[in-house]
């Protein structure tokens, strides 16, 4: 017997090429993959974050993180929409480079894998309720009750990425994929944890410069958010951001330490450690800010967000490469694979169009053209064998002279096409296996 991965490859058998060059859909794969997350770390941070000062609000019973909170939630259903339409672009790219592996994976992932659909909704709707009942809310139970509804949707825009992850991760290890039944055994496939808490820091940190940048700019109106000052708001930004990025620090090299060793290559170390030297060089960058007197404060942004940029271009880049290298054998046997079911198919329709092979006509297939409307023990659209071999028989011939040119009997019934086309000889065969089918069940049968 073959080795699971390699009994595994299904060939490709459909003769379509891919619509672009291979190359174009794995670039347009990259940045868009790109967009779209970003939008998604942008959700999932400000979720966390909005959580986090609206509980300090109400526990310390300052307005001002409250306040800070509920603008916060105001830019949560925007990037929350930006994600979902961004995400579309890769969604049809990997549907379309990694068909097999893809397919696969979001079968396996099982229910978890469609309930994304309600789950994105319900996260929708609660995200927006959280937001708009933010006033009325305000006291008592009441606010007890908002603090809930934010929480729901926050732990919703968690678990959301954490499916997707576990699910584009299935699909990099084929030879596990016979192990795998539904998304909790998923889950130990590869490293979804490490991965997971990059993701979330990364969220956090993009977050963290966007707070910087949104609420820390001149223009950001001051009024809605007493208590603050611009400043103020932007080191808030700089150290959420400086400290997520520290923290990467030991998630990222836990990440690649326990990636199966399958998609390791050269070329991704060298990608990844170009990537964490510039997360060196924002990391300095960041604290320099944040140490900076209020008049100069802000300077570096937009310096610290090309970098950061960078940093994420790199850490895309190598998510692809890791990809190629893990997927690399696997992709290699499926075009084995297709190539062998090319040969095995001519080869069959050479034999079949020569009468080398003779694929036998039997009654029973031949009714093939009548089960849609005719079952055995139950009225279809048409009546059921028993009542058919009850009326014909020992007299096949009816049946062949029936279904050459049908009459009309049954009241309400509808007309049965004609199947003159058979030709009587296979009329004959499924005339003789209707009466044989219909007389085995037939209850009148001692
Ligand atoms: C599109 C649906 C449909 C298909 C396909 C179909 N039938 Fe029928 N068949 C009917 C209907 C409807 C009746 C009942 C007609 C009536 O009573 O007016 C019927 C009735 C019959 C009867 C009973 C006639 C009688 O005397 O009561 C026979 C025998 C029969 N079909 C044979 C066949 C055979 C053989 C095939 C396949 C080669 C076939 N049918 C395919 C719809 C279909």
């Amino acid at each position: 017997m073959l080795p699971l991965a390699q009994s595994l490859p299904v060939p490709r058998d459909l003769e379509l090429p891919l619509p672009l060059p291979e190359w174009t859909l794995a670039v347009m794969l990259v940045l868009s993959f790109l967009l779209h997350i970003l939008f998604v770390n942008l959700t999932v941070g400000s979720s966390i974050l909005t959580m986090i000062y609206e509980f300090l609000g109400w526990r310390r019973n300052e307005l001002k993180f409250d306040l800070l909170a509920h603008r916060i939630t105001k830019t949560i259903t925007v990037n929350k929409s930006a994600a979902v339409v961004l995400g579309i672009g890769p969604l049809l790219c990997i549907n379309l480079l990694y068909t097999i592996q893809f397919y696969t994976a979001n079968t396996l992932t099982g229910h978890a894998w469609v309930l994304i659909v309600p789950m994105v909704i319900a996260a929708f709707l609660l995200a927006y309720l959280h937001k708009y009942s933010w006033d009325r809310w305000s006291r008592g139970g009441w606010k007890i009750a908002h603090l809930g509804v934010g929480f729901m949707s926050m732990l919703l825009f968690l678990l959301i990425p954490f499916i997707f992850l576990s699910n584009v991760n299935l699909m990099l290890f084929p030879e596990k994929w016979a192990e795998v039944r539904g998304f909790f055994s998923s889950l130990m496939v590869g490293n979804v944890f490490p991965r997971y808490f990059h993701f979330l820091c990364a969220s956090l940190a993009i977050s963290g410069l966007f707070f910087a940048g949104w609420f820390g700019r001149k223009s950001f109106p001051l009024a809605k958010l007493a208590g603050f000052t611009h400043p103020e708001l932007r080191r808030v930004g700089y150290k959420i951001a400086f400290r997520v990025t520290a923290a990467q620090f030991i998630f990222g090299p836990l990440l690649l330490l326990t990636l199966p060793k399958a998609g390791l290559s050269t070329p991704l170390y060298t990608v990844v450690l170009a990537g964490a030297g510039v997360g060196l060089v924002v990391l300095l960058m960041l604290r320099r800010e944040i140490a900076a007197p209020d008049e100069s404060i802000g300077r570096a942004y937009v310096a610290i967000c090309v970098t950061f940029t960078v940093i994420v271009l790199a850490m895309g880049t190598g998510r692809h490469l890791y990809r190629e290298t893990a997927l690399a054998l696997h992709k290699d046997l499926v075009r084995q694979r297709t190539v062998e079911y090319a040969a095995h198919l001519a080869d069959f329709n050479e034999k079949l169009a020569s009468g080398q092979i003779v694929m036998p006509v039997t009654g029973e297939r031949v009714f093939q053209n009548c089960a849609s409307c005719h079952a055995r023990d139950k009225v279809l659209v048409g009546p059921s064998l028993i009542e058919i071999a009850a009326i014909y028989k020992g007299n096949p011939e009816g049946i062949v002279r029936w279904a050459t040119a049908p009459g009309k009997k049954r009241a309400g019934s509808q007309q049965m096409p004609s199947f003159a086309i058979l030709g009587p000889e296979k009329l004959q065969m499924v005339a003789k296996y209707m009466l044989e089918a219909g007389a085995k069940d037939s209850p009148a049968k001692p």
